[in-house]
């Protein structure tokens, strides 16, 4: 996939992972709508790249409708779709219905919902690709936050199921699952009513492996794209991580409650 003359539409643009997605699509030939709750922050963003701007909570089915049609409008029907928006959540077994719902809402069901929409017109088309941003902790975990890591695991499991029923008839999928990368995201945003369980959630990423520039993602996404692999790792070493689950289910729980605790000293 040659993202020259593409249409785009990336969610959650307005800064982070998705703002440098944003950047390098344009640059590299694409037309993007940028999306964002933060209208300003998506304003802003499309400003600098000549972009489009909608603002809005890119878990409604309405808003993504708007989003499609805005692009559709403007620059044709919609080639790509970066799910990229996603919210940390809470803390543990005390985390709130409401901070179930909300990562449930906005890591897993913007996706289902986007899908939805495009999915059909793809098929007809022959052409679509899906590029869910989900995390390493929907392949392995995340220590500090249980919505974190159940949504992020469903997220790569809906990538999945879209890319095993619709890649046979045009339709790419690619699943990001970086570590760390210095966003917001990183620096409280995970957990924010909860900053016990977000020091710990960010020692755990930044001690396991380096904290990635959102730029130096969006490079590894765009190549990944042009080879069409599902699994777009940043950190390479994650597979490693990922074989070692796999291999000894029991090993790598005890491993990871042996790190946990070392982390809280
Ligand atoms: N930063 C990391 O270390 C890291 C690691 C793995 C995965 N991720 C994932 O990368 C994605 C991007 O996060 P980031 O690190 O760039 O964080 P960020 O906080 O810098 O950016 C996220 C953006 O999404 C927007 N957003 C949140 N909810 C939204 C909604 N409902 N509708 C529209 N926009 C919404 C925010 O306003 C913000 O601009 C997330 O899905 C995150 O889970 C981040």
């Amino acid at each position: 996939m040659d993202i020259a003359g593409k249409v785009a539409i990336v969610t959650g643009a307005g800064a982070g992972i998705g703002a440098a997605l944003a950047r390098r699509l344009v640059d590299g030939g694409a037309r993007v709508v940028v999306a964002d709750l933060d209208a300003d922050s998506a304003a802003k963003v499309a400003g600098e790249l000549g972009a489009i701007a909608v603002g809005g909570d890119v878990a409604d089915e309405a808003v993504i409708s708007t989003l499609i049609e805005t692009a559709e409008r403007e620059y044709g029907p919609v080639d790509l779709y970066f799910a990229n928006a996603g919210i940390g959540g809470g803390p543990g077994l005390d985390s709130t219905e409401d901070q179930w719902s909300a990562a449930i809402d906005v890591n897993v069901m913007a996706h289902v919902r986007a899908a939805r929409l495009l999915v059909p017109g793809w098929v007809e088309r022959g052409s679509g690709y899906f590029v869910t941003t989900a995390s390493a902790a929907g392949l392995l975990t995340q220590i500090g936050s249980a919505p974190y890591s159940v949504t992020k695991h469903a997220a790569v499991g809906f990538a999945e199921w879209l890319s095993m029923t619709y890649g046979d008839q045009g339709v790419r999928v690619s699943c990001l699952c970086p570590m760390g990368v210095d966003t917001r995201l990183l620096s409280g945003d995970l957990i924010p009513d909860a900053p016990e369980a977000a020091a710990l959630a960010i020692k755990a990423v930044t001690t396991a492996g380096k904290v990635l520039s959102p730029e130096e993602v969006a490079d590894t996404v765009v190549a990944a794209m042009a080879a069409e692999h599902f699994l777009i790792l940043p950190h390479p070493e994650v597979l490693d991580m990922y074989r070692h689950k796999g291999a000894d289910y029991d090993r790598w729980l005890a491993g990871m409650r042996r790190f946990q605790a070392m982390l809280r000293g």
